[in-house]
């Protein structure tokens, strides 16, 4: 059987084997609902220009809109023989309507129509995560504001560094998530341009309103070129990769949740409810969601890789190779709306030890900065000395066995005779914290008045980061 569709000049139809390689519709029917939208405004547009009959118009509206219920309902049967979402809708227009739904396609082709929905989907898919994220940001800022003062270490190279407070340590994802969102509505201004009326490739004698579509279609402007609308696919590639960074921002929150829930680093506890046991090992509380955000984010960044690899070299304008787009989106999509809500479910979830938090803070030299800074404020030591004095006191306190603060003062002066018994109140972690005030830094005034601020600069519904 040949194809009702485009089949007028051919006799034979396609081998099983092409049909299989050929059909979308199995994926790319989760662009109906765009792709009806579309078929109404085009409609609509070829009314207004007088290019199709008032009454075959309403004839079609009418017949759209009987679609629409069927796949709302469930009972619109989607044909693989059919190939894809919009030979099967329109298959059925003329099913249900019989000669008008011929008249629908005038001045359009598949090419454009594809490129339509799609870009209307990603639009959407960009919207749904930039709301998912701020879901997330307002988790991580509530638990911030909570855990403000709780001293925790700060690591470079995961080793120990200086004190931080676990409210700052959480405000840096807060940060990184609002870049991320940033990127998500940069992608979606660029995108919001509408394909439709680029025909195949080359435009249409028709008299069509391209500005109409457009604007029935939410976009900001018609695309300026009609073989760049039919061949681009930017903006998938623009949500791929800014999903990609999202997807690097939550594996490394993932990958400090699994870290932090060890028996070693003993900093955060899961409840029950984002624990799982050993099948063998008893005593086992395994982070299974935290290791499965960071494993999925390979999924996502192979699915950039896949795209630019198909996009590669295609030459103008449309090739079947971009067919494959769409499954690409569709997953790493649904990757991150389940991420996403994985992650803001731990991060509310988890409870800090905040006393072995603080221990470690305690320990390790992390205050060793500010014994070097103390010795340049206080003694007006060049830094580079004072770095020097504190490196040999940290070298006797080693000796020892002990932390900076457990030194007596003899042995401090030992290494620099003008040190002071001051000396010690720079030493404790909360001290240490406390003395970084400035713009950005950890201490919990910092912190409290980040999150407030955060607050007011991600939270704001409908307010761009
Ligand atoms: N299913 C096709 C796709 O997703 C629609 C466009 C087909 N165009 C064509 N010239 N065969 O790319």
């Amino acid at each position: 059987m040949t194809s009702k569709i485009w089949g007028g000049r051919f006799s034979a139809g396609p081998a099983a084997i092409m049909e299989e390689i050929n059909v979308s519709v199995g994926f790319d029917q989760r662009l109906a609902k765009q792709d009806l939208h579309g078929s109404r405004a085009h409609c609509t547009m070829l009314v207004a220009q007088g290019i199709v009959s008032k009454e075959d118009g309403d004839a079609i509206q009418e017949g759209l809109t009987r679609i629409e219920k069927e796949i709302i309902s469930g009972n619109f049967l989607f044909k693989r023989a059919l190939e894809d979402v919009h030979m099967n809708i329109e298959s059925r227009l003329a099913d249900l309507i019989g000669a008008p739904a011929g008249r629908l396609h005038t001045a359009r082709s598949r090419n454009d129509q594809v490129a339509t929905d799609f870009r209307m989907w990603v639009r959407a898919a960009l919207e749904t995560l930039d709301e998912e994220v701020r879901k997330l940001q307002s988790v991580l800022i509530d638990k911030a504001e909570v855990h403000a003062g709780t001293i925790m270490p700060g690591f470079t190279h995961l080793q120990t560094a200086q004190p931080v407070t676990f409210g700052h340590h959480l405000m840096a994802y807060v940060e990184m998530f609002g870049r991320d969102r940033g990127r998500l509505i940069d992608a979606r201004t660029r995108l919001n341009e509408c394909p439709l009326g680029a025909g195949a490739l080359a435009g249409t004698s028709f008299p069509i309103n391209r500005a109409l579509t457009a604007e029935k279609l939410n976009f900001d402007r018609p695309m300026a070129n009609s073989m760049d609308a039919v061949s681009d696919r930017d903006f998938a590639l623009e949500f791929m990769a800014a999903a990609s960074i999202l997807a690097v921002h939550m594996s490394r929150l993932a990958e400090e949740m699994v870290n932090w829930s060890s028996v070693q680093f003993g900093f955060i506890r899961f409840t029950d409810a984002f624990s799982t046991g050993s099948s063998i090992m008893p005593q086992k509380r395994n982070p299974d969601a935290a290791e499965l955000v960071r494993g999925k984010s390979g999924r996502v960044f192979g699915g950039l890789f896949a795209l630019l690899t198909v996009m590669k070299a295609l030459p103008l304008t449309y090739s079947k190779d971009m067919q494959e787009d769409k499954e690409i989106v569709f997953a790493a999509f649904d990757t991150l709306e389940l991420c996403l809500a994985a992650t803001a479910g731990m991060v509310d979830d988890m409870k800090p030890d905040v006393e072995r938090m603080r221990g470690s803070a305690g320990s390790g030299y992390a205050t060793a900065t500010d014994l070097a800074d103390w010795l340049t404020q206080a003694l007006n030591i060049p830094f580079r000395e004072s770095h020097h004095i504190t490196g040999k006191i940290v070298k006797l306190a080693e000796g020892k066995g002990c932390d900076l603060a457990d030194l007596s003062l003899e042995e401090m002066q030992a290494a620099e005779p003008r040190i002071t018994k001051d000396v010690f109140k720079v030493l404790t972690p909360e001290a240490s914290a406390a003395s970084r005030t400035s713009f950005g830094g950890t201490a919990p005034d910092n912190v409290r008045k980040q999150a407030e601020a955060a607050r007011a600069r991600f939270l704001t519904l409908g307010k761009a980061p």
